[in-house]
């Protein structure tokens, strides 16, 4: 077996290579079919050209064998699919909500992340849904990918069966930052998990996340809040389109922006702002009315995705960024 990559018990595996198999063997046949035609009715062989007309049993027999392998495939498909939609009822469940461009796993009991951690040998349920616009779940290493509806829960499960870490992204194009809107998924043993869990091993989003203790703005400032601010910095999506080191992304970047003069565009002319408090809400609220000039409109409101203390939160952390 390949390393790092699991064994599958998901049957999508046997539907590839099913249709592969039905492919080349048709591929195989239409080849020498063709190949048998140039040689048999070449003009050498066939000088005389005739017209062939009405062959009721060819016509029947080239209907029937591809309805035949077409509903074989389906048949084949429609057991993995079945497969996929049917947990069993002791898997764990995962909450997932992607938005423009980052992901959010809830836990049944309160615990959140954008990494998808996860114990080995149990099988986890993920309940889907999308804070704003399609978007597609994907997980290749695991053989599943089930689209994320604004509005509506979808759900799939998989068997995490070998310790790792692997991919796992959007597969539906979602905006500019669709490329960025990548994770992981983290199997871990089951002690591991537990530990992570019951919230006694500090999260960290990678070795120098943002959200993880280790993350330098942290570090300095040592204060819990911008602990909070920075974790919803990851946890939100803000991280996909704006940088905390001073290199402009899809957004300006963070670092010393607070207390900034800005030229913005406002109802089409162009007008100085300085970035402060009331700046930061508007902006998180509405930021149609005050986009910061030579950025693209993308900036997607947070209206009903943020609450007060959580917006408080995001400011201080903006602050701490110097
Ligand atoms: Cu989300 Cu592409």
């Amino acid at each position: 077996m390949v390393t790092g990559w699991p064994n599958m018990s998901n049957p999508a595996d046997d539907t590839f290579f099913f249709i592969l198999g039905i492919s080349v063997v048709l591929l195989a046949v239409n080849t020498g079919i063709m190949l048998y035609f140039v040689f048999r009715y070449n003009r050498k062989r066939h000088p005389q050209a005739e017209e062939v007309r009405e062959n009721v049993s060819l016509e029947i027999l080239w209907t029937v064998i591809p309805t035949i392998l077409v509903l074989a495939i389906f048949f084949v498909g429609w057991k993995g699919f079945q497969y996929m939609r049917t947990a069993p009822p002791d898997a764990m469940i995962v909450k997932v909500t992607a938005r423009q461009w980052s992901w959010t796993f809830d836990y049944e009991n309160g615990r959140q992340d954008n990494v998808l951690k996860v114990p080995v040998e149990k099988p986890v349920k993920l309940l889907i849904t999308s804070a704003d616009v399609l978007h597609s779940l994907y997980i290749p290493a695991y053989r599943i990918k089930e689209d994320c509806v604004p509005g509506r829960q979808t759900y799939l499960w998989f068997l995490p069966d070998q310790l790792g870490s692997y991919d796992l992204f959007c597969t539906e194009y979602c905006g500019l930052g669709h490329s960025d809107m990548i994770t992981k998924v983290e199997v871990m043993t089951q002690k591991d998990f537990d530990a992570w869990y019951s919230g006694k091993q500090e999260t960290a989003l990678g070795p120098e996340g943002v959200g993880s203790a280790n993350h330098p703005a942290v570090k300095k400032a040592g204060a819990p809040a911008l602990d909070e601010g920075a974790r919803l910095f990851q946890l939100k999506g803000c991280v996909a389109c704006h940088t905390t080191d001073g290199t402009p992304k899809i957004g300006p970047t963070f670092k010393g922006v607070f207390g900034k003069r800005e030229t913005v565009i406002h109802d089409g002319q162009e007008r100085q702002i300085t970035v402060d408090e009331a700046f930061i809400k508007q902006t998180l609220m509405h930021p149609e009315v005050d986009r910061v000039k030579g950025f693209p409109p993308m900036m997607p409101s947070q209206q009903g995705q943020l609450t007060d203390k959580e917006i408080n939160e995001i400011i201080l952390y903006i602050k701490s960024l110097k």
